[in-house]
């Protein structure tokens, strides 16, 4: 897959809605100003795969977010099987899997793919960006969060899987240890507080667009900033413009 060099490429608008009508209407009113829609584990759970078919139509390309963490031979087909529906460019998985299972992944999400088609790319969730030092260490892993965070992206890598989800905080340190390849997708992303209607809602820590960029990152996770929007196409393009500008 190549990813078209328009800003709005770099755009991930997250449909965190749990009806399809609801989703797809809003989805409409954006599509060609985004280069791709999220659709996670609450639109599919309620719509499933009918979801992505009909996201998929609009144009824009799918984020399919399901953060797959099982045995290697269960998340190789779910793989598999996300890589088969139709515009999806982007599946995930828990770093926390383990290699293996990295692996496995890796093998599955271009085994379906025809040859000379470009393959949908795949991602590690590495620690949740909800769990602070004392959760991670609640769950028997030692350490700052930000250093385990760095070295999963680079246990991912060397499994073959092509990027990482993370929070602004970490960008900078996983794109030096992991190269200008490696991709990054970050959400957390904030207008501006001057902005009319800027919210942080329950993100703790925010950026905005151009700092995320700036850090490092090649595609940025937006929701409720744009979703909840009194007008949603000008704050989907409002943050087009800034990424324009900041790259
Ligand atoms: O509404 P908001 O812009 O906060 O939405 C961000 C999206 O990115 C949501 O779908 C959320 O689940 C997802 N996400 C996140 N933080 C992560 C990983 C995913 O906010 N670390």
């Amino acid at each position: 897959m190549t990813f078209d060099a328009h800003p709005r490429s770099s755009l991930i608008v997250a449909l965190d809605f749990d009806s399809l009508s609801t989703a797809l209407k809003f989805a409409k009113q954006v599509a060609d100003l985004v280069g791709m829609f999220k659709i996670g584990s609450q639109l599919f759970t309620s719509a499933g795969p009918e979801a992505v078919r009909q996201v998929a139509q609009l144009g824009a390309g799918i984020f399919l977010d399901l953060k797959f963490h099982d045995i290697p031979n269960t998340v190789a087909g779910a793989v598999l099987a996300s890589a088969a529906m139709p515009g999806v460019q982007l599946v995930n998985v828990h770093a926390l899997g383990g290699s293996a299972m990295l692996r496995a992944a890796a093998q599955a999400i271009s085994a379906g793919v025809p040859m000379g088609a470009d393959r949908p790319r795949l991602l590690a969730v590495t620690i949740l960006t909800s769990m602070d030092q004392k959760a991670v260490r609640e769950v028997g892993i030692g350490g700052p969060p930000a250093t385990r965070v760095v070295k999963l992206a680079i246990l991912a890598q060397k499994a073959g899987v092509d990027g990482v989800v993370a929070s602004v905080r970490e960008t900078k340190a996983i794109r030096k240890a992991c190269g200008r390849e490696f991709l990054i997708v970050t959400p957390g992303v904030r207008l501006k507080e001057t902005v009319v209607g800027a919210k942080k809602d329950d993100q703790a820590r925010t950026a905005t667009p151009r700092e995320a960029i700036r850090a490092g990152a090649d595609f940025i996770v937006v929701g409720r900033p744009i979703l909840a929007a009194t007008d949603p196409r000008a704050a989907a393009q409002e943050i087009v413009d800034e990424i324009a500008s900041a790259k």
